[in-house]
């Protein structure tokens, strides 16, 4: 594939799990498991493929209303996932960003978020952005109040420069997978001129064939931003 024509900032919506363990009579639980194992896999092969910067949805803003038990379950994997994190994935040099309202955490989690940034602080290679506690209007608002706090001009440019994506951009290519045709409250203003890429496969199905497909379709797109031609 032509280097030129893959993405370098690719988020993902990552749907599916709980439909993925109800069709195998499981819990759901049992699909964020297997949704967790195939983050790893996904954000190996991602910057294999020469991705810069990938963004994650891992827990909505609106996520809390769900069962007490899976909340439970999701926020246990996302301590298992940053435990080995600086093991796994620093050693690739990649530098962590997690993206959200952070207080509502446990200090636990907290905790080992902020030593993951700090500790990915000088890595370079590749971002790994990861939506925790994250909704995109919430993300809007806080920009908004914190330029306004500041008595600063509110502007498209200043409002870019205050969001949690300041210091990488928007995203080129956005991928949800599980069926769903929308965004769900995911990167709204940085989504102005993604290109969206829907496919049916659950996120614990979606495999390395699978994202090689979405980029593949990506590189056939001709990306205007509301000029007449790309260039
Ligand atoms: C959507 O599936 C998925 C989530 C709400 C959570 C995504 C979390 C993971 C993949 C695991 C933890 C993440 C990391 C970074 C370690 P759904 O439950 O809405 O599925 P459904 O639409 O089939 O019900």
């Amino acid at each position: 594939m032509d280097a030129k024509k893959i993405p370098a900032h690719v988020a993902i919506i990552m749907d599916g799990n709980g439909r993925w363990a109800t069709a195998r009579g499981k819990e759901r639980s049992f699909g964020h498991k297997k949704g967790s194992e195939n983050v790893d896999r996904i954000v190996s092969h991602a910057f294999s493929r020469g991705v810069k910067t990938l963004s994650l949805y891992a827990f909505s803003a609106e996520n809390w209303a769900r069962p007490k038990a899976e909340v439970d379950e999701l926020m246990r994997l996302l301590k298992i996932y940053f435990k080995k994190f600086i093991k796994k994935v620093l050693k690739n040099d990649v530098r962590l960003y997690v993206m959200g309202d952070l207080e509502k955490l446990t200090p636990e989690l907290r905790k080992l978020i902020d030593s993951d940034m700090k500790k990915s602080e000088h890595c370079k290679e590749h971002i790994l952005n990861v939506g925790i506690n994250y909704g995109g209007r919430q993300e809007i608002s806080a920009a908004v109040n914190k330029l306004v706090a500041e008595r600063k001009e509110i502007t498209p440019e200043s409002i870019a420069e205050a969001l949690y994506t300041a210091p990488f951009g928007d995203p080129d290519l956005i991928i949800r997978t599980g069926g769903e045709l929308r965004l769900s409250n995911f990167m709204l203003y940085q989504a102005a001129y993604s290109e969206l890429y829907f496919t049916d496969v659950l996120w614990p199905d979606f495999d390395e064939n699978e994202f090689d497909k979405a980029i593949s379709n990506f590189s056939e797109r001709q990306r205007r931003f509301g000029k007449i031609s790309d260039k």
